[in-house]
């Protein structure tokens, strides 16, 4: 197989709409990174998608769906997830509350099937912004299940060529509307063993973003657990290594070693330009938003920009640094064997 690459336009996203609603997988963009999707009441559909991907089982999938209702119809909001939900919904935040049960709905409402959930009794829910995303769900009229469009453990793709590169041969269609807004997968509030929201994951949403709209400070979700399944993942960062590109990268490095590339972030001082063997600058302006944006294009051109390790420039850990700072941090991690 060989993936169809078609422009975002109407036809090519009727057609993406229909492939999802036959059990197809389809690529396609949102405004944070492109994800891979398929029908997430499907679990035929979800299988090939794990498949695809190489991503473990027991990692759980988020549901994509084109607005509020829709959500609500999946998914038990807090009181304070749904203030959430209507400051950043359309928009790269993701709620992970409990699933409805079953009795009682609609039987003709589709359900997302267990696999997608990995068993648990929660689900995570996102309503995307992007207009091209927007369009593919509201046309499909199903929840679709969407990781990023990466095989697991590589840089999320924020191009439909990344994509290309990563799953041309195992996935039906990359719908292509170009570069990804924010670059960086959406912000994961979950809820704490008392019901309150935490934070599952950084991301696009700050920290003082989701705080401003709480009124009072978010704490992050202690890892290792869930209420329901003390060991299944309750975010990306309980698998030991994430977003990796092949190389090795050295974090919050002062000075460049001989033989090391820099990964750099606002000026580079001159003994570093001097030292380092290649640079890709995330931003030379030292702008967070630009950083982000450009982050996984960048982890994906150090693989082939000569040297096998990196040092990395310290980036603030304000704003939208905490996420940056997140996903370089695994990137960094440790592999563990694939
Ligand atoms: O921006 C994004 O969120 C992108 C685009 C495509 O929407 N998607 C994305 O999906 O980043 P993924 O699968 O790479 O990361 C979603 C993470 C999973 O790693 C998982 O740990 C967490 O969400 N997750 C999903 N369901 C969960 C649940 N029921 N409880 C806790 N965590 C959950
Ligand atoms: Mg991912």
């Amino acid at each position: 197989m060989s993936a169809e690459i078609l422009k975002a336009t109407l036809e090519g996203i009727e057609k993406a709409a229909r492939c999802l609603r036959a059990g197809g997988l389809v690529a396609f963009p949102t405004e944070t990174v492109y994800g891979l999707g398929a029908d997430a009441t499907s679990p035929t559909a979800v299988a090939r998608l794990y498949e695809a991907k190489g991503r473990p089982r027991f990692n759980p999938l988020i549901a994509h769906v084109e607005s509020l209702d829709a959500a609500l119809r999946l998914v038990n909001l807090s009181m304070e997830q749904r203030r959430l939900a209507d400051a950043f919904w359309p928009g790269p935040l993701t709620l992970v509350a409990p699933r409805r049960a079953a009795p009682g709905r609609d039987p003709s409402a589709p359900a997302v099937c267990d696999l997608a959930r990995a068993g648990l009794d929660t689900l995570a829910v996102r309503v995307p912004a992007s207009p091209v995303a927007h369009a593919l769900l509201a046309a499909a009229g199903i929840p679709v299940a969407a990781p990023s469009a990466n095989v697991s453990g590589r840089p999320s793709p924020t191009e439909a060529a990344h994509v290309a590169v990563d799953l041309a041969d195992r996935v039906d269609i990359i719908l292509d509307d170009g570069p990804c807004r924010h670059g960086l997968e959406s912000t994961i509030v979950g809820l704490d063993a008392h019901g309150r929201p935490a934070l599952l994951r950084p991301g696009a949403i700050t920290r003082r973003d989701l705080e401003s709209v709480l009124g009072e400070p978010i704490p992050d979700l202690a890892t290792g657990g869930t209420p329901t399944d003390p060991a299944s993942p309750t975010a990306p960062g309980q698998l030991a290594s994430h977003y990796a590109p092949d190389v090795a990268l050295r974090l919050d490095a002062e000075a460049v070693e001989p033989g090391e590339g820099l990964l750099a972030f606002g000026p580079v001082p001159a003994p570093m330009l001097k030292a380092a063997a290649a640079v890709v600058n995330l931003s030379p302006a030292g702008d967070l938003r630009e950083a982000a944006a450009g982050l996984f294009a960048a982890l994906r051109a150090l693989d082939s920009a000569g040297p096998s390790r990196f040092a990395v420039m310290p980036i603030p850990s304000e704003g939208l640094g905490e996420a940056i700072r997140d996903r370089l941090a695994r990137a960094a991690a440790p592999r563990p064997p694939r």
